[in-house]
């Protein structure tokens, strides 16, 4: 485990991820034996949120639970960020006294300063730009479900719709592990030439493909996997009529672009969805639709990504050690 945050999945190489992705299997596969080890006893996790959120929540707070840890939720208003403080003293003091720190923030330059001056791990739960745990979650998910006979660099993902955080996060995994991915959507929502400079990077590495269309029935002709986002995001109100004409109906995900796919294909989401908007009900409740091992997956993935950025930094005090501590504790005691 190089990098000592969890920032951006092009911090670590294809070999890394999937060695993460392997942990998570392994301690899903103990939790559905009722074996949730304690790997991160006493340990606690300072989680930061400048937007709301349902999945990141509560996923990474149960997986403090199940690990032994424990989660403090810690939003604007309640805690001096940014505010009244600055963002590195607030890192400093909150990074000494918690052994991990998770932050979703408005902006990715925010989670960077947050990194630079903490002491321990910061994990991105998510910023304008981009939302790594969830497109690990993601890749597991896509392994669970891949279609028999198939590897993970032969599968090929389509995601429809806007470029949004979830784009390039998934473009990024993907063709860093060598997958087939391709972007459908009209000109104007299609991703900037940087974040495909990344992707094309990526490629040419890991022997994986990247395609950008706007024809999106071609799009998903052999996609294993259709992935959609949210159209607009908080802050993006203004734009609903524009962007709605753009992607609808072309883009949206239905029952008949479904059949343009081959019959195997999966829907993904990576929730909230506007039902209705960006996909029909009818497809999201659909034998097609992994939406809810998707959002499970969350859980897993939080506990592998906790377990991988904070195990080895906790102390594991010898026999010896803790004996001595604990002496000089019941003498110090003995003195009341
Ligand atoms: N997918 C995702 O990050 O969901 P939340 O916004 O509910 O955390």
């Amino acid at each position: 485990m190089p990098s000592k945050h969890f920032l951006d999945t092009q911090d670590f190489t294809k070999a890394e991820l999937l060695e993460l992705i392997h942990l998570i299997g392994v301690l899903k596969e103990a939790d559905r034996k009722g074996v949730r080890p304690k790997l991160l006893q006493d340990a606690s996790l300072g989680m930061i949120f400048e937007e709301p959120s349902t999945r990141t929540r509560i996923s990474f707070e149960v997986a403090m639970t199940h690990l032994g840890g424990h989660a403090l939720y810690l939003k604007p208003g309640e805690i001096h960020l940014g505010e009244r403080e600055s963002l590195y003293d607030t890192g400093k003091v909150v990074s000494r006294m918690v052994d991990g720190i998770m932050a979703r923030t408005l902006k990715h330059q925010t989670v960077i300063e947050l990194a630079q001056a903490s002491d321990v791990p910061v994990i991105n739960g998510l910023t304008d730009y981009n939302h790594p745990t969830q497109v690990v979650c993601d890749v597991l998910t896509m392994l669970e479900h891949l279609p028999p006979g198939k590897r993970l660099e032969d599968a090929e993902v389509t995601f429809v719709g806007d470029a949004t955080n979830v784009l390039s996060s998934l473009m990024f995994i993907c063709t860093r592990l060598g997958m087939k991915f391709t972007h459908a959507a009209p000109e104007r929502y299609q991703p900037p030439q940087e974040w495909l400079h990344i992707a094309q990077r990526n490629c040419q590495e890991s022997g994986g493909s990247l395609r950008v269309a706007e024809d999106v029935r071609t799009a998903v002709h052999k996609a294993d996997f259709i992935y959609t986002d949210l159209w607009w995001w908080v802050g993006q109100e203004n734009e609903i009529p524009e962007r709605r004409q753009a992607f609808m109906p072309d883009y949206q995900i239905t029952a008949e672009l479904m059949a343009h796919a081959p019959a195997h294909c999966k829907f993904m989401h990576c929730l909230p969805a506007s039902r209705g908007v960006e996909v029909t009900d009818q497809v999201m409740d659909s034998p097609a639709s992994i939406i809810f091992d998707q959002a499970e997956n969350r859980l897993h993935t939080e506990k592998g990504i906790l377990v991988w950025m904070l195990y080895p930094r906790l102390k594991r005090p010898t026999e010896a050690v803790r004996q001595a501590a604990m002496n000089n504790v019941e003498e110090a005691l003995s003195r009341l």
